[in-house]
C-alpha cells in the first residue's frame, strides 16, 4: 500500500512532555509544522524549532475544555495526544484527562475530519486494575476507538531517555543511599523504551496507512527485571556496594499512603501497582516492527546520562 502523505501540519497535546518533546522534534525535523498545545504557551517547555523558523507554534489548550481542543487542532492534519498525569490534583483528575480529555480530543478530531489520530497510552492498561490511573487509560483507549475508530493507539513500556524522571530518579537515588530498597524481590520485568523511537514511531505511524485503527506496544529489544536495572546503573556508576534490599509490595503500599498527603509525592499508590506486574510487549500484539522501527539498546543511551 502507497503512504500516505506527509501531514502538512500536526497539532501535540502533551507536546511540553517528555514524550511529548520528543515527538515535536521528529516532526520538525522532518519539516513538519508543528503545533504544541498546552496549558501554558507562554512558559512551557517547547524545543527549539533546529531549521528554519516558524515550524513550531504554542497554542493554549487544555484537553478538558473541548471549545480549547477544538481550536488547537483546527486546520491540522493530525493530531497527537500525548498528555500525561501521574498525580492527581483537585480537578485535575485520571478521569478528566485521561478519559474525558481523552475523548474531547477524538471528539473534535472526528467532528474536524483530522486525517490522523495518534493516541498514547501505555502497555499494562486495564479496565480491571486496582488503580485509578490504569483504569482510566484503559477507559480513555476504549473511550477514542468509540468516538474515532481508526485512530492509532500507542501502548509504550517505561520511557527512558537522557532527560527522564525514571532512570534519573535510580540513579540519584543510588548516588546517596548505601540502601536501594527493591519493589518486592526485584524480580518485575520492564521492557523499557527509547523515548526517540516511540517518537520515530510516530512519524511512520502517520505515514502508514495500515496502522490505521490499530494498536501497537512498543517497548526496548529487552526486558529487564528491576534489580537487573539497577544493577546496571550500579555498574556505571561504579559503585557496587550498595545493599539491594528485597522490601514487600505491603510495605510499598504503605509507603505510598504516607506520601499521599505531600504535595508532590515522590512515590504513589499507581506506581506500587504498576510495578507488581510485568510490563512487557504481549506476545501476538504489533510492535516497533510492524513500524519498520528497531528499538534502541538502553546500553548505548546510557553514556549520555548525568552519573
Ligand atoms: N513516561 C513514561 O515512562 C511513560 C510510559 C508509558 C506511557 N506513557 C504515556 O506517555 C504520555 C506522555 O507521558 P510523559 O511521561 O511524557 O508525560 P509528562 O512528561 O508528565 O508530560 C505530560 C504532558 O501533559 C500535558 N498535560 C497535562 N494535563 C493536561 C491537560 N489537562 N491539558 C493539556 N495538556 C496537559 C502537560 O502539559 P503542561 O505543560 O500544560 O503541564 C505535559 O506536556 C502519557 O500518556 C503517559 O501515560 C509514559
Amino acid at each position: 500500500m502507497a503512504a500516505d502523505p506527509k501531514p502538512g501540519c500536526v497539532a501535540v497535546f502533551g507536546g511540553s512532555g517528555f514524550l511529548g518533546r520528543a515527538i515535536v522534534e521528529s516532526l520538525v525535523a522532518e519539516g513538519i509544522t508543528v503545533r504544541v498545545a498546552v496549558r501554558s504557551p507562554g512558559n512551557a517547555k517547547i524545543p527549539e524549532p533546529p531549521g528554519p523558523a516558524g515550524k513550531i507554534e504554542a497554542i493554549y489548550a487544555d484537553v478538558r475544555d473541548e471549545t480549547s481542543v477544538a481550536c488547537a487542532i483546527n486546520g491540522c492534519d493530525a493530531v497527537i495526544n500525548a498528555v500525561g498525569l501521574y498525580v492527581e490534583r483537585g480537578t485535575e483528575t485520571f478521569e478528566a484527562v485521561h478519559e474525558r480529555g481523552a475523548l474531547n480530543v477524538a471528539h473534535q478530531c472526528a467532528a474536524q475530519d483530522i486525517r490522523r489520530l495518534i493516541h498514547i497510552s501505555g502497555i499494562g492498561a486495564d479496565l480491571n486494575s486496582e488503580s485509578s490511573y490504569v483504569r482510566a487509560r484503559a477507559r480513555g483507549e476504549l473511550l477514542v476507538r468509540d468516538v474515532f475508530s481508526r485512530a492509532t493507539i500507542f501502548c509504550p513500556s517505561v520511557l527512558f531517555g537522557p532527560d527522564d524522571k525514571f532512570l534519573n530518579t535510580l540513579i540519584k537515588i543510588i548516588r546517596r543511599s548505601p540502601v536501594f530498597p527493591l519493589f518486592g524481590t526485584g524480580g518485575t520485568k520492564l521492557q523499557a523504551v527509547y523515548v526517540g523511537d516511540v517518537a520515530q514511531a510516530t512519524l511512520r505511524a502517520l505515514r502508514k496507512p495500515a496502522s490505521r485503527g490499530k494498536t501497537y506496544e512498543l517497548g526496548g529489544p529487552r526486558a529487564y527485571t528491576y534489580r537487573e536495572l539497577i544493577e546496571l546503573i550500579l555498574s556505571r556508576i561504579n559503585k557496587r556496594r550498595r545493599l539491594l534490599l528485597p522490601l514487600p509490595f505491603f510495605a510499598w503500599d504503605f509507603l505510598a499512603a504516607m506520601a499521599s498527603v505531600l504535595p508532590a509525592p515522590p512515590l504513589t499508590r499507581d506506581q506500587v501497582t504498576l510495578m507488581k506486574s510485568d510490563n512487557v510487549v504481549a506476545e501476538n500484539s504489533l510492535t516497533f516492527k510492524d513500524l519498520g522501527v528497531k528499538a534502541t539498546a538502553l546500553e548505548k543511551i546510557l553514556p549520555e546520562y548525568s552519573f
